[in-house]
C-alpha cells in the first residue's frame, strides 16, 4: 500500500495553500477530482476582502465581518482571519499574483455589508483564476508535491481514533485504491449541488463533510447555506455568477414592472447583506408572479462595465445578452456553506492526523452569514495554518500502523440520477432560502429514505449532507442571517445565540459561541 506523508483532497485556494506549506518539508499527495483548476475558487469573481487600504483598518473589516455573522461569528477566528489577512495577501502578491491596481496602488472595490472598499480582484472579475494560477505555479515548484486529477476520494480511514489515509477512486481508469499518510487535510471546498440551484461547479457536492461526519468529526452550523442574490436565469444557461460587485460598481435591481424595488426593504437597498437582498427578491417574485428580477447597469458608463467586468460581460454575450444595453435577468441559487466540519483555529477537526480548511470547514469566522469576499481570505489563511499544525502533529505521532483495507469498487464514486434529482428538488423546495417547519420534517423523512437507498457511496455522501442541513435547518427554531423560517421569523438570542453540532454518535446540539468545542 502507497505511503506519503500528507494527503491534501482538493487544489482550491484552501488546498493548494496547504500543499505549498506541507510541501516544503514531506511528500504531499494532491487527490482532486477533475482538473486540477477545477474548484469554486477557479470562478471567484468580486476578489478577497482585505484591510489593506489606507482608508481602511483590521479593526473595521473585523466589525463588518461580526455584524453580517449575525451574532454566531467566533470573535476570536474572526480576528485571526482579519488580523493574519494580509500578510497572506502581501505573500500571495510576493508569489506573482497580479491584482488590479489603481495607479501604483492595489485598487479597492465595493461589496455589500463592508463600511469601506476593501475587495482585491484580478483582471477585473476574474480573480479566482489569477490566485489559483499563482498558487499552482508555487505547487510545481515543490518537487515532493504530486497532483493526481480525476482522484475522487470517497472514504478517510480512520483506526483506534486517528485518520490513517484516504481510499479513492481513479474515475478515469476506473480504479480504486487506498493511500496511507500521517495526516490528511480535507480541503474539498462546499456542497452547493445538493441544491436544484447552484453558482457551485459540478465537483461542489461536499463528500468531505460526509466523509469526516462518517469518520466521527463534528459537523457545525450546517443549517446556514448562503443564496446568491444574483445568478443568470436563462433557459439554457448555467447558473453563472453575476457579481455582487456590479452592484457594488452601481448595478440596480428592477422587477418585471421596472421598478427599483430594494430600497423598499433595506436602507442599504443593493447593498444590503446578501441574505437580505436574496430574500427581498423571492417576496419580490412571489409579489409580481415572476421568476426573475432584473440587475441593471445600463446607466453606467459601457467602457467602464466592459473594462471593470470582462468575462461577466463575454458570458452574458454567449447567452445573447449586452450587460451595458440590456437588463439582465437573475434570481437567487445556492452559493456557499457557512457551516462545516468543525475545527479549532488550527484546523484540527477533533480527530488525530484528521484536518479541515476552506469551505468544507466551520472555523466559526462566518457565523450565520458570510461577508462577501470573506472566503478566499479563510482558505489562504486557514489552509496554512492547519498545514502548519499537521506538520507539528506528523512530527510527534508514532508510526503508521499496518492497514488491512479492502479497496472499494470504482462504481461507488458514481451518482445514482434518479436519487440525486429527487434530492436537490427536495432540498430546493424545502431546505431553500424560505422554510418552515413542517415541511422540513417532511423533507428530513424524505432524505432519510433517500439515504438507505443510495446504491453507492457518493450518492450517499450527497445525501448525508442534504440529511444534515435539514436536520439542523429543523434544529434552529428561530431565524438569523441565511437561516429563515417562517413559522419562527424572529432571533432569538435567549435560546439559539449558539452553534449547532451534528455528531454521527450524539445526534444534535449546541455549542455556546467562542468556546473551545474539543476541550
Ligand atoms: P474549492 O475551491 O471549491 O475547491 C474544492 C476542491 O476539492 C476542488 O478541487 C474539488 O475538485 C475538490 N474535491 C471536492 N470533492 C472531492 C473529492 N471527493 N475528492 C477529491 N477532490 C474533491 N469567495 C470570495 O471570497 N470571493 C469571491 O469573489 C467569490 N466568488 C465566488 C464565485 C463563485 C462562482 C463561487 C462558486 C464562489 C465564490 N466565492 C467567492 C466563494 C469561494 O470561491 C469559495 O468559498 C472558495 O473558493 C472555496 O475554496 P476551497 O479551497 O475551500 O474549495
Ligand atoms: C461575488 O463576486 O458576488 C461573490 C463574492 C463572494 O461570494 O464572496
Amino acid at each position: 500500500m502507497r505511503e506519503v506523508d500528507f494527503i491534501v483532497i482538493g487544489s482550491g485556494i484552501a488546498g493548494l495553500r496547504a500543499a505549498v506549506e506541507l510541501g516544503r518539508a514531506g511528500s504531499v499527495l494532491i487527490l482532486t477530482k477533475d482538473e486540477l483548476t477545477e474548484s469554486s475558487t477557479r470562478y471567484a469573481q468580486g476578489g478577497v476582502a482585505v484591510a489593506l487600504s489606507d482608508d481602511d483598518e483590521i479593526a473595521l473589516h473585523f466589525e463588518d465581518t461580526m455584524r453580517a455573522g449575525a451574532g454566531l461569528c467566533d470573535p476570536e477566528a474572526v480576528r485571526v482571519l482579519v488580523e493574519e489577512g494580509p500578510q497572506y495577501v502581501q505573500e500571495l502578491i510576493a508569489w506573482g499574483c497580479r491584482f488590479d491596481r489603481a495607479g501604483d496602488q492595489l485598487a479597492f472595490g465595493q461589496e455589500a455589508a463592508h463600511s469601506r472598499r476593501r475587495i482585491v480582484h484580478a483582471r477585473g472579475d476574474a480573480t479566482g483564476r489569477e490566485i489559483v494560477r499563482t498558487l499552482l505555479e508555487r505547487v510545481r515548484e515543490l518537487p515532493r508535491v504530486e497532483i493526481l486529477p480525476h482522484a475522487f476520494a470517497l472514504r478517510v480511514l480512520i483506526h483506534e481514533g486517528r485518520c490513517l489515509g484516504v481510499q479513492y477512486v481513479e474515475t478515469r481508469a476506473r480504479t480504486s485504491h487506498t493511500v496511507r499518510a500521517h495526516a490528511v487535510i480535507l480541503a474539498t471546498g462546499g456542497a452547493g449541488h445538493i441544491y436544484l440551484h447552484t453558482t457551485n461547479p459540478d465537483v461542489v457536492t461536499g463528500e468531505g463533510m460526509a466523509m469526516a461526519y462518517e469518520a466521527g468529526a463534528l459537523l457545525a452550523d450546517m443549517e446556514f447555506v448562503q443564496f446568491h442574490p444574483t445568478a443568470l436565469h436563462r433557459a439554457g444557461a448555467p447558473r453563472f455568477l453575476l457579481s455582487e460587485a456590479l452592484r457594488g460598481e452601481g448595478g440596480v435591481l428592477r422587477n418585471r414592472f421596472g421598478e427599483r424595488f430594494m430600497p423598499r426593504y433595506h436602507d442599504a437597498a443593493e447593498l444590503a447583506p446578501r441574505d437580505v437582498v436574496a430574500r427581498a427578491i423571492v417576496t419580490e417574485l412571489q409579489r409580481t408572479d415572476a421568476d426573475c428580477v432584473y440587475l441593471d447597469l445600463t446607466h453606467l458608463p459601457a467602457s467602464f462595465v466592459r473594462e471593470r467586468f470582462p468575462r461577466i460581460y463575454e458570458t452574458c454575450q454567449h447567452y445573447g445578452l449586452d450587460l451595458t444595453r440590456d437588463w439582465i435577468p437573475v434570481s437567487p441559487a445556492a452559493h456557499y456553506f457557512m457551516g462545516g466540519v468543525r475545527t479549532d483555529l488550527h484546523g484540527w477537526t477533533g480527530i488525530a492526523g484528521l484536518f479541515a480548511a476552506g469551505e468544507v470547514s466551520c472555523t466559526g469566522v462566518h457565523g450565520a452569514n458570510r461577508l462577501a469576499s470573506n472566503s478566499l481570505l479563510e482558505g489562504l489563511v486557514f489552509g496554512a495554518r492547519a498545514a502548519r499544525r499537521a506538520l507539528a502533529f506528523a512530527s510527534t505521532a508514532p508510526a503508521l500502523p499496518s492497514l488491512r483495507e479492502s479497496n472499494l469498487s470504482p462504481e461507488e464514486a458514481e451518482l445514482d440520477g434518479a436519487i440525486t434529482r429527487r434530492l436537490r428538488t427536495i432540498m430546493w423546495e424545502a431546505v431553500g432560502l424560505i422554510r418552515h417547519g413542517e415541511r422540513l420534517r417532511l423533507a428530513l423523512d424524505d432524505l432519510e429514505a433517500l439515504r438507505r437507498a443510495a446504491p453507492t457511496l457518493a450518492t450517499r455522501h450527497l445525501a448525508t449532507v442534504a440529511w444534515l442541513v435539514a436536520r439542523a435547518a429543523l434544529f434552529r427554531e428561530e431565524s438569523r442571517g441565511a437561516h429563515f423560517r417562517t413559522d419562527f421569523p424572529a432571533p432569538n438570542d435567549a435560546q439559539w445565540r449558539c452553534h449547532s453540532i451534528q455528531h454521527r454518535e450524539r445526534g444534535i446540539f449546541t455549542h455556546p459561541i467562542g468556546t473551545e468545542v474539543f476541550a
